[in-house]
């Protein structure tokens, strides 16, 4: 089975441009339009930073550009939330359970495999955290399925990886109780095939609690990593994932779309003037001594 991951669209209303200069609503369509002269997927994820400004136009637009493709596979979309969406407006126009600013959380099932989505944002913060939601997230991954056990497969989505940070200001910004989730999951009788990410910016991908993790390529621009950990440069750049699972493995791929300005950057700030913000924004558990690793009971369980 194949799944198309879209993950920081970082949509505006008008289709105004982010930053002042990406034109994301352009993105998206190239990235669709690509994505269906490929092979038919069973579902499209789309893991979270839909919106830019949380308009409700925005989400329109993502709804119908990612709607039409998704009615062309006869396939589910399944949204999750980032830091920089608006819980009500995602909510009301992709018709979600739950209501207001409430975490957006809930699992969709695509024949074998159930997807799980859990909200790792913060209001008002760009870091992530789970918190004591923690418990009913493992409830939800070890709800007994009427299936039998080798046939039953699972996706956890969040928007804040379960991945190291590929530099200092993604490292401050990361999922605050990660080494608590990643333990979490380390104890399931029946674990999860792979969770999908996004946030990072750069596609990427890693091992926690033994669970393959897929951060996705964004749609939006790409983390810039050439300068080293302490820049914070981001360029012009449109991507989506192909995630295939099978019964044996689980595969990705990257896919890179041509667009306006391709390779552009579209702001780079070095370390000194990276590092105010950083500071400015960081999660609670994080320090610049803290770097790029993780720390506390669980990290173990986070390569
Ligand atoms: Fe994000």
């Amino acid at each position: 089975m194949s799944i198309l991951h879209l993950t920081d669209l970082h949509l505006l209303a008008d289709r105004a441009l982010h930053h002042g200069l990406v034109p994301t609503s352009d993105h998206l369509e190239r990235v669709l339009e690509d994505a269906s002269r490929g092979r038919r997927c069973r579902a499209i994820v789309v893991s979270g930073d839909v919106s830019a400004d949380g308009s409700v136009s925005s989400y329109q637009f993502a709804r119908d550009a990612v709607g039409e493709l998704a009615k062309a596979w006869s396939a589910p979309v399944v949204w999750a939330a980032g830091e920089s969406d608006n819980r009500a407006a995602m909510r009301s126009v992709f018709k979600l359970p739950g209501s207001g600013m409430q975490p957006i959380e809930y699992y969709a099932d695509i024949g074998e495999l159930r997807i799980i989505v859990a909200d790792t944002t913060v209001l008002g913060s760009t870091w992530g955290k789970i918190g004591n939601r923690i418990v009913g997230l493992k409830q939800a991954l070890s709800c007994p399925r009427e299936l039998p056990a080798g046939e039953r497969k699972t996706m956890l989505v969040l928007h804040h990886p379960l991945a190291p940070p590929p530099t200092l200001k993604y490292a401050a910004s990361a999922l605050d109780d990660a080494p608590a989730v990643a333990q979490m999951l380390s104890k399931l009788e029946a674990k999860p095939e792979v969770v999908l990410c996004g946030h990072y910016r750069v596609g990427m991908m890693a091992v926690a609690a033994g669970i393959p993790v897929i951060v996705g390529p964004a749609v939006s621009g790409e983390t810039s990593l050439d300068r080293g950990p302490s820049w914070d440069t981001a360029t012009i750049r449109a991507s989506y994932g192909i995630i295939n699972l099978s019964d044996s493995h689980v595969d990705a791929t990257s896919t890179p779309v041509s667009v306006e300005n391709e390779g552009a950057e579209v702001y780079s700030f070095p370390p000194a003037e990276a590092s105010k913000t950083t500071q400015a924004n960081s999660r609670p558990s994080w320090s610049v001594e803290t770097g790029l690793r993780w720390c506390g009971q669980g990290s173990e369980h986070l390569s």
